[in-house]
């Protein structure tokens, strides 16, 4: 019988549930909202095409009366309290002030630009008014409809925000996302941190050339080619076996304009490396590390709605690191770098064994590294 299991304390990285590179102020729930009855919204019950335009980037197409948008916050806000007292079942099922906070992220995307301050949507105060008292149209980027389809998918389906807007914060990037793509985590921006330690401990002039294997969003790969550089020297190999990935990660590294130092290649691991074979500077690897079991127990964003194949490592998870770690031995040059992200302590531990056992003749200088909450998140290490 399958049995959904609670994830370890130490599992996959949840999605970002705390208020991070979106300059907000803190919200104090402390004074509910008011109670509407749901406004007309043609396509609040009605599912909405899924738009490939990240809601930040379209243009304020559209507009609505200030009333009908404060309408539409006070029936949002309602809809997310009832849901989580409700629901709430599950450690790592969104509070209310979370829901709260992505409702002020979501109108942010949809109206930023406008004249609304939809910081002022929050105020406790009632004489606030989120158009500073105009009764002028409020530009938007999607019809007020789409907003009530959008939000009810948040909250009633548990789908990420990130894929409803289609953009994540990560390290100093917007990057964009959408289904079948998974969502980067803020644990795995310390990747890009080693390398650039790497870099500057190395003190060579030509950076070299790295790898991103399973680059997803291609968060690592875009983050690894800023930390190159401008210069001449320094390429970055991303690639993901996901057709999804694969264009999502050409989107985010032509938007921040590194065509000529990231190179994108479909194919399995290392299949598609075999020209660079042994040539490698270094290597940052977030596999999928979920043991299969596990997955029907994640927090309902993931389980329900990022892709299995990004999440799924086999049945102890380790499935696609142990083929990273014998890879890794042919692809890095003599002194190339690797440093991969695992479930956590338990698998850490294991792969940090196994590289200085099973693989010491090819790897030195294994190390354990904990995340920000004190996980041992990564393991690194360098080829002899
Ligand atoms: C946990 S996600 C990491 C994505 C991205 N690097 C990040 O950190 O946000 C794992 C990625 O590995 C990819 N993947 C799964 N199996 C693969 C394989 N056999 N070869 C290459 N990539 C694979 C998935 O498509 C997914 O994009």
């Amino acid at each position: 019988m399958a049995v959904a299991r609670l994830p370890p304390a130490s599992s996959l990285p949840l999605l970002r549930l705390s208020p991070t590179r979106r300059p907000i102020r803190f919200f104090s729930s402390a004074s509910p909202p008011p109670q509407p009855s749901l406004p007309p919204s043609p396509s609040a019950t009605q599912p909405h095409r899924r738009h490939r335009t990240p809601l930040f980037l379209r243009p304020l197409a559209h507009s609505t009366s200030p009333a009908d948008l404060k309408a539409f916050h006070s029936w949002a806000a309602s809809l997310a309290l009832s849901s989580a007292a409700s629901h709430f079942s599950h450690p790592s099922d969104p509070e209310p002030a979370h829901f709260l906070r992505e409702l002020r992220w979501l109108l942010q995307d949809a109206a930023v630009g406008s004249s609304v301050d939809p910081h002022l949507f929050f105020s406790s105060a009632s004489s606030s008014s989120p158009t500073g008292g105009s009764t002028a149209p409020v530009p938007l980027r999607v019809e007020l409809g789409e907003l009530y389809g959008l939000w009810k998918e948040r909250v009633e389906e548990r789908r990420p925000l990130q894929y409803l807007v289609g953009c994540e914060h990560w390290r100093d990037l917007v990057l964009v996302v959408r289904d079948g793509v998974l969502i980067p985590r803020p644990e795995t921006e310390a990747l890009v941190d080693m390398v650039a330690e790497v870099m500057a401990a190395a003190e060579e002039e030509d950076a070299g050339i790295w790898a991103d294997l399973g680059t997803g969003s291609g968060a690592l790969a875009v983050g690894i080619a800023r930390v190159l550089g401008e210069g001449e020297g320094g390429k970055v190999y991303a690639t993901d076996v996901s057709s999804d990935a694969i264009e999502v990660a050409r989107i985010n590294v032509q938007r921040y304009g590194l065509e000529e130092k990231v190179e994108i290649r479909q194919g399995s691991w290392f299949q598609p490396l075999q020209d660079v074979q042994g040539k490698l500077a270094g290597l940052v690897s977030n596999p999928p590390y979920i043991p299969s079991n596990d997955i029907l127990g994640l927090q309902a964003e993931v389980g329900r709605h990022e892709p299995r194949l990004a999440l799924d490592g086999g049945e102890n998870g380790m499935d696609h690191l142990a083929h990273l770690c014998e890879g890794s031995s042919l692809a890095l040059r003599p002194g190339g770098f690797f440093a991969f992200e695992t479930n956590g302590d338990a698998q850490s531990e294991f792969i940090a064994e196994f590289m200085s056992t099973r693989w010491r003749t090819y790897f030195t200088d294994i190390k354990i590294v904990q995340d920000f909450a004190g996980v041992k998140r990564f393991v690194t290490g360098f080829h002899q």
